[in-house]
């Protein structure tokens, strides 16, 4: 089979963000794009000559014509073998997974998560390393170096390869091995809970609950364990079939996105358990009835109870949490006596702490929560470890997280985040924070006096590394925290995300609605970031 090289030049857009290269559909037909991106891969990650890699990605709109594109790159680029989800669909934990069952040499995951699909709306692509995890910095700027001096890629001419059929097929000497997206997976998740406790909770009938796939990745996960090998009654699964623009929704597990979900746990004969999972099934949301357990919270109660699980009956070695998180894990660690860290946002920052068995839970305010099992967070994990727990302590969902706060106080938190905003409003808001921070400790702001301030840099522990700018952090005497950090995911304008949290340990006072909690907070916030003033905005868009 003839190789082609074809001539190429640089696009300078090619930089990989919070979590791997996110543009527009658009943007990804533009002749040589994808194929510019996908050189750069296989160029500096030089294991895959030779190598296996793994291919899969949400089902989103351009899903399966990027996947045969990569193929005949692949093929063109020495890569031994390739193993390809069944119709092209693997769900970001699933990859992470396959990676590491099969140990090789890596992965592309072809998703834009939680962001919409379809012709006009967004694609992504992004590299998992060895360990199954998102690439570090050191092979994201590698690659994005790459890209800015690449001038030629190989290809293969060839037929499409059939992506529906299980089995093995060749592109020249490559091997494409089309793999069951979930029964690894599947197998993974049995033997981390225990699945009779919740077979059983399933059986006895009374118990009530719905997951929403959202017509995403995760529907024929969803179906395969929970209604297939957990025997939850068929139809549990709802928008359980993936399609290319999710139906036109959203794909984003929030109280906004999911408010479908929301209302079915809502009321008297609300449900007693809602989850959802996001566009490529990393993300997760829990509910019970008529309550929202915020990410955080779900972090710290998972923490607190692991032992309640067979995977993790002998305890946990640590626990990270992204920066704006709030520090629910850290109480749950220091009671628990193990280590406790805090990492930039992303993903990636895990990875190290968990090959080094430093951690063994970690997660992030963004509805992202994981462990050691695979390098990228897990919402159905997360799903079946609080079914885990629901079918030991036959306590409700709000039982649980009450009794939660009751032990260890509560950190009420919420997030705004304020969408496709201009983005030199949304930097000078920013420079005008780095100007006001060394002014700010010891100042007296409303009831609260700051301890610190400051623009997060963050030393991994294991190599050293240094991430700087990571969001500015405004820490206050009584613990409670504003945090202000512009995403790293969207494509369009800027979007500014505001994150607050301040701490209870009154019980009397646990049962207060979120955003009066934090209203003084909240205000101190806009005011100091002159939100208003610099983004011509009022209101957050969405609030979680
Ligand atoms: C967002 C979340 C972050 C998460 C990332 C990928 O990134 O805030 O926690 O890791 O999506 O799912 P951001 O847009 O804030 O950069
Ligand atoms: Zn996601």
């Amino acid at each position: 089979m003839e190789v082609r090289v074809i001539s190429t030049t640089p696009f300078d857009d090619q930089k990989p963000g919070t979590s791997g290269l996110r543009k527009k559909v658009a943007t990804f037909q533009q002749p040589h794009y994808l194929e510019n991106f996908v050189q750069a891969i296989f160029d500096t990650q030089t294991a895959l000559t030779g190598g296996t890699l793994v291919l899969g990605g949400d089902g989103r709109f351009y899903n399966r014509t990027a996947i045969q594109i990569i193929l005949r790159m692949a093929a063109a680029n020495g890569v031994a073998r390739v193993l390809v989800g069944q119709g092209g669909i693997l769900s970001t934990p699933a990859a992470s997974c396959i990676i590491r069952k099969y140990q090789t040499q890596g992965g592309i995951i072809l998703s834009a998560s939680h962001n919409p699909g379809g012709p006009d709306e967004d694609f992504g692509i992004k590299f998992n390393i060895d360990a199954g995890g998102p690439a570090p910095e050191s092979v994201t700027n590698a690659l994005y170096a790459r890209t800015q001096r690449i001038d030629r890629y190989r290809i293969v001419d060839a037929d499409p390869i059939d992506l529906d059929q299980i089995g093995e097929s060749r592109l020249g000497e490559l091997v494409v091995q089309v793999i069951d997206a979930v029964a690894d997976y599947a197998d993974l998740m049995a033997s981390l809970f225990d699945f009779d406790a919740i077979r059983q909770l399933f059986n006895a009938g009374r118990f009530r609950m719905r997951f929403d796939a959202m017509h995403a990745v995760t529907g024929p996960y969803a179906v395969e364990i929970l209604e297939h090998r957990l025997g939850a009654e068929s139809g549990t699964v709802i928008n359980g079939v993936p399609l290319e623009d999710f139906g036109g929704g959203h794909p984003d597990p929030n109280l906004v996105h999911a408010h479908a979900l929301v209302e079915l746990t809502s009321g008297a004969q609300g449900l007693d358990f809602g989850a959802a999972s996001d566009g490529d099934g990393d993300r997760n949301m829990v509910l019970g009835r008529d309550f929202f357990v915020t990410p955080s919270d779900s972090l710290a109660v998972l923490a607190a109870n692991a032992p309640l699980t067979p995977g993790y009956k002998n305890g946990i070695s640590g626990i990270a949490r992204s920066m704006p998180t709030s520090q629910a894990a850290d109480r749950v660690a220091e009671a628990l006596g193990v280590e406790c860290f805090e990492t930039p946002t992303g993903w990636k920052f895990f990875g190290n702490l968990l090959d080094a068995g430093r951690i063994t839970l970690c997660g992030e305010e963004s509805f992202g929560t994981g462990s050691d099992h695979v390098r990228e967070k897990d919402g159905l994990w997360a799903v079946l470890f609080w079914l885990n727990l629901l079918a030991v302590k036959r306590q409700s969902v709000a039982d649980i997280v009450r009794a939660h706060w009751r032990r260890f106080g509560r950190n009420y938190y919420t997030r705004h985040d304020y969408e496709g905003i201009d983005s030199a409003a949304a930097e000078g808001l920013v420079n005008h924070l780095h100007i006001l921070l060394p002014s700010l400790p010891g100042q007296q702001l409303g009831d609260f006096k700051v301890a610190f301030a400051d623009d997060f840099a963050y030393t991994d522990p294991i190599d050293g590394s240094v991430a700087a700018h990571q969001g500015i952090r405004i820490g206050f005497e009584n613990g409670a925290r504003i945090v202000l950090r512009l995403s790293g995911t969207g494509t369009q304008g800027a979007t500014l995300r505001l994150y607050i949290e301040q701490y209870e340990a009154d019980s009397a006072r646990h049962d207060r609605p979120v955003q009066e909690a934090l209203a003084p907070l909240i205000l101190i916030a806009r005011e100091l970031a002159q939100i208003e003033a610099r983004t011509g905005r009022t209101q957050p868009d969405v609030i979680t």
